[in-house]
């Protein structure tokens, strides 16, 4: 299967850190971002992975290289999992000139794409789930006919709507609707559903054209969601309510959550980290005059 895997935003929200390194190679814990966003790809079936880079990306590139200042490829245990990881697929990467919004820079990755459907993953974003998500997403594709894209979903409270991209339709079934409507970024009473696009996709080829026709927001952005809507009114799309979690890391918040969360998942972190917080909260509530006991 052939994936592809936009990393060519400029990653405002995370600035400074971002002003010359990728935000999709922020660690979470020892990895970059990004690299549980390949292996994620290769579990689900990916054997042929773009990834879109852009101006100051060339980390992304070099990651999935060999680096020979390090040795004989990977003596190091974490080293050989990369290399393990980069063995699986082919990879090659096309670069978005301007960063002018997601669905732009799949479009990218057209030439490479051609005629079939394809996943796409974005490279900030960590899927965990029991079945690898790109599988759930193409066996609904299969199941719902083989015709229409496939978008991965989650609820998501309404008050939190508006920073996603909302989908509203007819349920299928418990897990999957008929995508109807598609607004990005809705004010709350605009929201179609109370489902938000996770940044998972399954899409045919159609998707190229759907880009071609939008026009840019007034951002100068393509959005991808707004292509989408496109489809839903020709070939059709359905959402699947995935069975998994979600971790965005595009900013420092988000990203610090998703690393609290996965050292708590981690025996090698575990231990110390609930330490590091019974510690910091001790310290913190007794330099609080207001929480000291009553003399
Ligand atoms: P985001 O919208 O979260 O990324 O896109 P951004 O634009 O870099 O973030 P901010 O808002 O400025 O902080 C999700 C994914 O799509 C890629 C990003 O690199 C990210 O992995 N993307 C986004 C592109 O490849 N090209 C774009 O023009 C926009």
């Amino acid at each position: 299967m052939k994936v592809v895997i936009p990393a060519a935003g400029l990653g405002t929200r995370f600035l400074p850190a971002t002003k010359s390194m990728p935000k999709e190679m922020l660690p979470v814990l020892n990895r970059p971002v990004i690299q549980y966003v390949v292996e994620e790809a290769i579990a689900g079936g990916a054997d042929d992975i773009t990834i879109v880079t852009g101006r100051g990306k060339r980390a992304v590139e070099d990651h999935f290289d060999h680096n020979p200042d390090l040795g004989g490829s990977g003596t190091r245990a974490s080293l050989r999992e990369l290399e393990e990881v980069m063995g699986k697929a082919a990879f090659h990467f096309v670069r978005q000139r301007t960063p002018r919004g997601l669905a732009d820079a799949i479009a990218c990755a057209e030439h490479h794409v051609g005629n079939e459907p394809f996943g796409v993953l974005l490279g900030d974003s960590i899927h965990v789930s029991e079945t690898p998500l790109l599988t759930q997403l193409r066996t609904t594709f299969e199941r719902m006919g083989g015709k229409a894209s496939v978008v991965a979903l989650e609820r998501v409270p309404r008050d939190k709507l508006s920073s996603y991209g909302v989908a509203g339709g007819t349920p299928v079934d418990l897990q999957v609707i008929r995508v109807e409507r598609l607004v990005e970024k809705p004010k709350p009473a605009d929201a179609p559903g109370d489902t938000a696009l996770t940044g998972a996709y399954y899409l045919t080829p159609a998707i190229f054209g759907a880009i071609r026709a939008t026009p840019p927001d007034r951002k100068g952005e393509v959005q991808l969601t707004d292509a989408l809507a496109r489809l839903v009114a020709t070939e059709g799309v359905y959402g699947l309510i995935f069975e998994g979690r979600r971790y965005d890391t595009g900013t420092p918040l988000l990203w610090l959550e998703a690393n609290v969360r996965f050292a708590l998942r981690d025996p090698a972190y575990r231990d110390r980290v609930i330490e590091i917080f019974r510690e910091s909260t001790r310290a913190e509530s007794a330099t609080r005059p207001s929480e000291a006991p009553a003399p």
